[in-house]
């Protein structure tokens, strides 16, 4: 099968499998590991910060992230469809205790103005402020979508002036920086935090960081602990970060080739594929509009050998290119799905 449904589909390369196995370990716990020290500088220099941490996930980064920034009761903003609102479980009020309230986006992105009014202190003598705003780059539910720099150098702007603590849910930052040719720190450097994540585009079995200053990351380490993710010869996967850092960033520019390419060959075949949302890895195709039950065209498109997965949107589906897709795949990819979508929608047009 051609695997599109994510790009944490990736298998580490046989390279990445030779560095693993020649890992040099040490006890991460007691900070003894001298690969996963040597990923947290390179990765907290990659986004201009003084610190990073290596945890298995970068769930568990934007988790310990948000009780690094807020009290309970605070309250949490972030645009409505983000990852850490409506994929991590409810982790920001189970663990941090926050209220989260999302705002509604375009694109992924929401306005300055937008956290300024759901920023503005209550009118009544409670103190349930908004304490931290998290932003997401590139956006996953919105398609992969590319935050515009100077726009987000307003929103962060704003939530400084209000006191908010701002995280940015970076786990796809480099596609994002390689999507806009620009070093990923201009994207990350104004926030608090940033997580990265390594299992995504960058091809890595698992692990993702989290940066931030030095005094921060002293107190995320406390909360790695709590959250059970403190390890001991860590070193042999953050191996693998350190080689993606080295190999897999650059190609990422080939992911979204691919991607276009597909997109412009679906839409050639008269798919509905908004081309405007194609800005790195993601393409969505709304099967909606050809009268087709979403379950239904992904059962069938697995079938007939090419993976798509569903979006947070009912009627969407998407395919996500990366590491182990190759151009041929994306040729054969236009044609299967092209052709199994036609079919289908041919089949359940009324009569
Ligand atoms: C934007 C974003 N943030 C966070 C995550 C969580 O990553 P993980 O599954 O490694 O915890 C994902 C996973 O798809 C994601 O797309």
């Amino acid at each position: 099968m051609i695997d599109l449904r994510s790009d944490t589909a990736t298998l580490p390369t046989p390279e990445m499998r030779r560095a693993i196995a020649e890992a040099r370990v040490g006890d991460e716990q007691k900070r003894e590991d001298p690969t996963v020290n040597e990923l947290q500088e390179r990765v907290a220099a990659l986004l201009g910060h003084e610190a990073s941490l290596f945890v298995p996930t970068a769930t568990m980064a934007n988790q310990i992230a948000l009780k690094l920034h807020g009290r309970p009761g605070d309250v949490l903003l972030a645009e409505e469809t983000s990852h850490v609102l409506v994929y991590e479980y409810g982790g920001p009020a189970a663990h941090a205790g926050l209220v989260t309230r999302g705002l509604p986006g375009v694109a992924g992105r929401v306005t300055a103005d937008q956290v300024r009014e759901a920023a503005a202190p209550s009118t009544k003598a409670a103190d349930q402020r908004a304490a931290v705003l998290s932003l997401e780059d590139t956006h996953n539910n919105a398609g992969g979508r590319v935050w515009p720099l100077d726009e987000l150098e307003d929103v962060v702007a704003a939530a400084r002036e209000l006191g908010l603590a701002t995280h940015l849910d970076g786990s796809r930052v480099l596609n994002a920086a390689v999507a806009q040719g620009v070093e990923p720190a201009a994207i990350a450097a104004g926030f608090d935090t940033v997580t990265l994540c390594l299992s995504k585009g960058l091809g890595c079995p698992l692990g993702a960081l989290l940066a931030g200053s030095r005094e921060l990351l002293e107190r995320a380490w406390r909360e790695k602990h709590l959250f059970g993710g403190a390890m001991r010869q860590a070193g042999i996967v953050a191996t693998a970060g350190v080689y993606a850092l080295e190999h897999h960033v650059d190609r990422l520019a080939d992911d979204h080739a691919r991607a276009r390419r597909l997109a412009d060959g679906l839409a050639a075949a008269g798919l509905p594929v908004d081309l405007e949302q194609v800005e790195t890895n993601f393409v969505q195709i709304d099967v909606g509009r050809l009268g087709l039950d979403r379950r239904d065209a992904l059962a069938l498109l697995a079938e007939n050998g090419v993976g798509l997965s569903g979006t947070i949107h009912p009627t969407v589906v998407r395919a996500v290119t990366h590491l182990g897709v190759s151009d041929e795949d994306v040729e054969r990819a236009i044609e299967l799905v092209a052709s199994t979508l036609a079919r289908a929608a041919a089949t359940s047009r009324p009569t």
